[in-house]
C-alpha cells in the first residue's frame, strides 16, 4: 500500500520524534498512521498505549491488532482484562485517565499514547476524561491523536504546546479518498440538489387537511409520503447496495427491517454462503439455541439485518462479521455502528437527521452527520459513496437541513468538569494547590473570564463538600477519600454506604443487587417490577443515604447530581446470581437483553473497582465472588473476546 500524502506527512513527523494530531474525514486511513507508531515501538523495544472511546471499538482494535501482532497485544476496558502488561495495550480512555491521575509506575515503560477519535473531548458527559488525560499526560509519553474533521485543530494544538512545552504537529486532510454524493428523499421523490427541495418547504404542492391536536384543529399540508420500499428498490436498481440505514431507536430498526419482508437480495449461491456463515458463527458464540438468533435468521437469509444496543452483544458481533462479508445488503442500525468500526457500505441512509445527545434530542451536528455519512464508499471497492437523507418538511426546517449537510463541522469545545474521584486524586498529589491545575485546562484556554471563574467555583464546591463529608481533612485525603478515589462516577453513594459499615455487611447477593442498582438508568416511563423483600430493604437504606447526598450537593451547587440507586433490574440479577438461565432472567423485567447484559457488565466493573480500594481483604473476597457469580456465560465479556 502506498501512503497518501497526509499519511506520509504524519509519519515523517513521527519519525522526527514529534507528537502529532491528525484531522481527517471518516475512512481516510488514520489507522495506518497508528500502525506505524506501533511498528516503530515494536522495532525499538518500547511500548504503546492505544485508547478508544467505546468498548466496541476497543474490542475491534484488539482483534485487528492481535491478528497483526499476536501475543504482544493486551486489552483493559473495565470489564475485560486480557494480557494487561502487553507492550501494545488497548484501553478505554477512562482507564488511561485513571492510570495517569494515579501516576501508575507501569506507564513508565510506555513511550507512546494513541488517542483515537479524540474529538470526543467535546462529548457532553465524557469529554472531561480526554481533557484530564491530556493535562496530566506523563512527560515521557509522546502522543498521536486521531480526529474527525474539526475546524479548531490549531487552537487545540496550541493548547497542548502551551501546557507541555513541546509542539504538537498538525496534519490536516480535508478530502475524502472516496467522494460522497448527497441525495434526498422528499415528498416521495429523489433529488440530489438541495435547492430543489426548497419548494417542498414553502409552496407545498399537496392539499391541506386538518387534524385535531387537543382541543384545537391544526392545519397541516398533506405531503406525499417517503416510502421505504421505493427507496430500497431505487438503491437496488441503481447498484447502490450494500447500505447502512441509520435509524434512531431500537424498535424502529427492527420495525423497518420487518417492513422489507417482500425483499430478497440474495441468489441461491449467496444464500447458501450466508446461511453456513451464520450457523458457524452462532455455533462459535453459543447462539444456536437463542431465540433472538432464530428470529433474525429469516431476514439474514435474504440479505437484511438490524443491529442495536438492545441485542445480545454476541449476536451483534455475528451481524458485524456477516456485514463485513458484504452479503448483508441492508442493515438497519443505530448510530453506534458509525464510530471508527470498519464496516463500510456503498450507501448510507438517514431515517431522519436527528440524534439523541445524552440527555436531549436535537438535529445532527454537521460533524456527526459526516461521521455517519462517511461510512459510505469503501476504499478499494467503491469509486464513490452515496448518502440519502429522508426529509420530512414537518420535522425539520430548510435552514436546519442546510446547516446539517452544508454547514462547517463544529469546533470542539471543552467540557471540563472534574469528578469527585479526579478531585480526590488531584488533592492527594497537590493538596490545596490543586486549583493551579485549572489554568492548564483546555477550558481555561478556550473560555472567557466569567466561565473560568465558574469552573474554578465548581471545583471549590466539590472540595468543600468532600471536606464536610470527611473525604479530605487537614492531613490530606482520608481513608474514606481513598475509597472514593477508586470509584469513578459513583463516588459518594458507594463510599457513604461503605463508611457507614453497610457495604461490608452485605452478602454476595446484596453486593450484586447494589452494583446493578448503582449503574442502572431506567428509560423514561419504565415500569418498576415487583422486587424482593431483600431489595426493598436495601432500597430503604440507600434512599436515606441518597437523600443526604443530594441535599448537600444542592446546597453546594454541585453538578451533575450523584446518580440515584435504581432497583428495576434487581429481580433479574437475583435470578442470574442464583444460577438461572438467561432467558428466564429476561422475563423478570422490561428491558432488552443487550441492555441487561450491558448493565450486568457495568456492575461487574464497579465491583472490580472496589477491589482497588483500601477495603478489608475479607470483604474483597466477597466482592470477588459476587463478581464471579455475575460474570458467567453470556455476561462474561472476556469470554466473548477470547472466542
Ligand atoms: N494509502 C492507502 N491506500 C489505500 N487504502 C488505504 C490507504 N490507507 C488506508 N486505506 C484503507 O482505507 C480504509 C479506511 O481506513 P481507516 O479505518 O484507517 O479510516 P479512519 O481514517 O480511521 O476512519 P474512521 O476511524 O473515521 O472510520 C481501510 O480499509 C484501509 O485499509
Ligand atoms: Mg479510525
Amino acid at each position: 500500500m502506498k501512503y497518501d500524502p497526509f499519511q506520509e506527512k504524519a509519519i515523517n513527523y513521527i519519525n522526527e520524534g514529534h507528537s502529532v494530531i491528525v484531522s481527517a474525514p471518516t475512512g481516510a486511513g488514520k489507522t495506518a498512521i497508528a500502525e506505524h507508531v506501533i511498528n516503530q515501538c515494536m522495532a525499538d523495544g518500547t511500548r504503546v498505549v492505544y485508547t478508544a472511546p467505546i468498548k466496541a471499538l476497543s474490542n475491534q482494535k484488539f482483534r485487528d491488532f492481535q491478528a497483526l501482532y499476536g501475543d504482544d497485544v493486551g486489552i483493559l476496558t473495565g470489564d475485560v482484562s486480557i494480557n494487561a502488561h502487553a507492550p501494545i495495550l488497548i484501553m478505554t480512555t477512562e482507564i488511561f485517565r485513571n492510570k495517569v491521575l494515579a501516576e501508575e509506575p507501569s506507564l513508565g515503560d510506555y513511550s507512546w499514547i494513541i488517542f483515537d477519535e479524540i474529538h470526543y473531548i467535546d462529548d457532553y458527559e465524557r469529554g472531561t476524561v480526554w481533557e484530564e488525560s491530556l493535562i496530566f499526560l506523563p512527560g515521557h509519553m509522546k502522543m498521536l491523536a486521531l480526529s474527525a474533521t474539526i475546524p479548531n485543530i490549531d487552537e487545540f494544538a496550541s493548547w497542548i504546546h502551551e501546557i507541555h512545552g513541546r509542539p504538537l504537529k498538525v496534519v490536516k486532510e480535508e478530502k475524502r479518498p472516496v467522494p460522497l454524493h448527497l441525495f434526498y428523499q422528499c415528498e416521495g421523490k429523489f433529488r440530489d440538489d438541495l435547492r430543489k427541495l426548497k419548494n417542498s418547504f414553502t409552496g407545498r404542492s399537496g392539499k391541506a387537511y386538518y387534524y385535531r391536536r387537543g382541543r384545537r384543529f391544526v392545519r397541516e399540508e398533506h405531503l406525499k409520503p417517503n416510502r421505504l420500499d421505493t427507496l430500497i428498490r431505487h438503491l437496488e436498481s441503481t447498484s447502490k447496495l450494500p447500505c447502512i440505514y441509520f435509524a434512531f431507536g431500537r424498535r424502529r430498526c427492527e420495525y423497518l427491517a420487518e417492513e422489507l419482508q417482500g425483499f430478497d437480495f440474495l441468489n441461491t449461491h449467496e444464500k447458501a454462503d450466508i446461511t453456513s456463515m451464520f450457523h458457524s458463527l452462532c455455533d462459535r458464540f453459543d447462539l444456536l439455541k437463542e431465540k433472538s438468533a432464530s428470529y433474525i435468521f429469516p431476514l439474514v437469509e435474504r440479505g437484511i439485518a438490524y443491529h442495536h444496543a438492545g441485542m445480545l452483544p454476541t449476536l451483534k458481533e455475528v451481524i458485524e462479521r456477516l456485514f463485513t462479508s458484504r452479503l448483508i445488503k441492508v442493515i438497519f442500525t443505530t448510530e453506534t455502528f458509525a464510530l471508527g468500526i470498519n464496516m463500510p457500505a456503498r450507501t448510507v441512509v438517514f431515517d431522519e437527521l436527528r440524534k439523541f445527545y445524552g440527555s436531549f434530542h436535537a438535529n445532527l451536528k454537521t460533524r456527526d452527520f459526516y461521521q455517519m455519512a462517511g461510512r459510505a464508499g469503501r476504499r478499494g471497492i467503491d469509486s464513490e459513496g452515496f448518502v440519502y437523507s429522508r426529509v420530512n418538511p414537518h420535522m425539520i426546517t430548510f435552514d436546519e437541513l442546510r446547516r446539517v449537510v452544508n454547514g462547517r463541522p463544529e469546533k470542539v469545545i471543552s467540557r471540563f468538569n472534574a469528578s469527585y474521584a479526579t478531585i480526590i486524586n488531584l488533592y492527594s498529589r497537590f493538596g490545596e494547590k490543586l486549583y493551579d491545575i485549572y489554568p492548564r485546562s483546555f477550558h481555561n484556554f478556550q473560555k472567557k473570564q466569567r466561565q473560568r471563574e465558574k469552573a474554578v467555583e465548581g471545583m471549590k464546591a466539590k472540595v468543600d463538600m468532600l471536606k464536610q463529608l470527611g473525604y479530605i481533612d487537614e492531613g490530606g485525603v482520608t481513608r474514606k477519600g481513598e475509597f472514593a478515589g477508586q470509584i469513578y462516577g459513583y463516588e459518594l453513594p458507594l463510599t457513604e454506604l461503605y463508611d457507614q459499615g453497610y457495604l461490608e455487611h452485605m452478602s454476595e447477593m446484596e453486593l450484586g443487587i447494589l452494583a446493578i442498582a448503582t449503574v442502572f438508568e431506567p428509560r423514561k416511563g419504565a415500569r418498576m417490577p415487583k422486587i424482593s423483600r431483600q431489595a426493598r430493604q436495601m432500597r430503604h437504606n440507600t434512599d436515606m443515604v441518597m437523600k443526604g447526598i443530594s441535599r448537600l450537593e444542592k446546597r453546594y451547587g454541585v453538578t451533575p447530581l450523584s446518580k440515584d440507586f435504581r432497583y428495576h433490574l434487581s429481580p433479574c440479577i437475583e435470578a442470574w446470581m442464583r444460577g438461572e438461565d438467561f432467558n428466564k432472567v429476561l422475563t423478570y423485567a422490561q428491558a432488552d437483553e443487550g441492555e441487561i447484559i450491558r448493565y450486568f457488565r457495568m456492575g461487574v466493573q464497579i465491583l472490580r473497582e472496589i477491589l482497588d480500594t483500601p477495603a478489608q481483604p475479607s470483604f474483597k473476597d466477597k466482592v470477588r465472588s459476587a463478581s464471579r457469580l455475575i460474570s458467567r456465560d453470556i455476561v462474561d465479556a472476556e469470554n466473548q473476546l477470547r472466542r
